[in-house]
């Protein structure tokens, strides 16, 4: 029997929606017996797309009962001032969370900038500290979307033990925690795992053997059907906004994957847009109530995935 190409389709929406749900029915009583989880988000400049995030981020915050405090830096806010900043924040006992929405300004050191913040505070999960767990296979705060991608293709039935899963991409936001997280010896881990990057020599002779592949480049359509086996489990995480005159906001977004050649050969594939997007925004939130549970020495909170 053929799978419908409606089969093979893994939606980010209903799972985080789901993960959404969850949370806004735990909140409320964690809420009651401490107070409601605390974040500061930070955004430096008026980049339009980094403000359209941040206006996500706070609207499902409230959904889920989770406070969100907005601070909102010119562009030409001196890093020394971000920093002072963060120092205040991390100090606060009455804030559990700091997001530092990226990317900063050219005169700022995002490393610098991340390694500022509180390891407990971190919901994004940036910190070295916090990678540095997942490679210790003990993880704690998680990076947003490969955290996001795990729980996804936990959902959708992919499995990883044994597998082979390329991974295209070696960004500390993306491709590497997505590595460290698919290597773990863990249920959702025990891949076997490569990451390709720009300086890989013949990258299609490696991601046709790939079992899972993980496209994270920001490189519209470059993952064609050539480059894949049957039966590959696809999930494609790049975001790039294409001029589109027929699109009626000028533009559309496009994924790293050739979607038309790719998904004949796929078992499962993620589309963009609605794919792993709304799934960042829901691990979020789960990592802001985990540093509220962990602040508040809420039971049981701490190492978990
Ligand atoms: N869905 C979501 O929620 C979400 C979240 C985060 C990011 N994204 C999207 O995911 C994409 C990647 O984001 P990012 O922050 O990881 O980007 P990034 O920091 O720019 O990293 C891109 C990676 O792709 C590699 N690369 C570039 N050209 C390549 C090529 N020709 N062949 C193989 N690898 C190549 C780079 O290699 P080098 O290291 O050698 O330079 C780098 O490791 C973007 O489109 C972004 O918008 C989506």
């Amino acid at each position: 029997m053929s799978i419908k190409p409606d089969e093979k389709l893994m939606l980010g929406k209903p799972v985080a929606e789901s993960v959404i749900e969850y949370l806004s029915s735990e909140i409320p009583a964690f809420t009651r017996k401490h107070r409601p989880p605390r974040r500061t988000v930070i955004i430096v400049g008026e980049d339009p797309a980094s403000q359209v995030y941040v206006g996500m981020k706070i609207k499902t915050a409230r959904r889920c009962g989770i406070d969100s405090e907005l601070v909102e830096l010119p562009v030409s806010t001196p890093e020394s001032d971000l920093l002072g900043r963060l120092d205040r924040l991390n100090k606060d006992p009455d804030i559990d969370g700091i997001l530092v929405q990226m990317p900063l300004p050219g005169h700022m050191d995002q490393q610098k900038v991340i390694e500022k913040i509180s390891p407990d505070k971190d919901v994004d999960g940036l910190h070295p500290f916090n990678i540095g767990k997942i490679a210790a296979d003990r993880p704690r705060l998680v990076p947003c979307t490969p955290l996001g991608i795990t729980v996804m293709m936990d959902h959708y039935g992919v499995k990883t033990a044994g597998k082979h899963a390329v991974i295209v991409g070696r960004s500390i936001l993306v491709g590497k925690p997505m590595a460290l997280l698919l290597a773990m010896k863990a249920p959702g881990g025990n891949a076997t795992v490569t990451v390709c990057h720009s300086r890989t020599s013949d990258m299609a002779s490696i991601t046709r053997t790939a079992d899972i592949l993980i496209a994270a480049v920001g490189s519209p359509g470059m993952i064609t059907g050539d480059m894949v086996k049957d039966g590959v489990a696809v999930i494609d995480v790049g975001i790039t906004r294409v001029e589109d005159a027929s699109a009626k906001k000028g533009y559309r977004l496009a994924g790293d994957v050739d979607f038309e050649s790719v998904m004949p050969r796929a078992s499962k594939i993620t589309p963009v847009p609605k794919g792993v997007g709304p799934m960042t925004v829901a691990m979020l939130m789960k990592n802001t109530y985990q540093a509220a549970r962990m602040a508040l020495g809420a039971d049981d909170a701490g190492e978990s995935r």
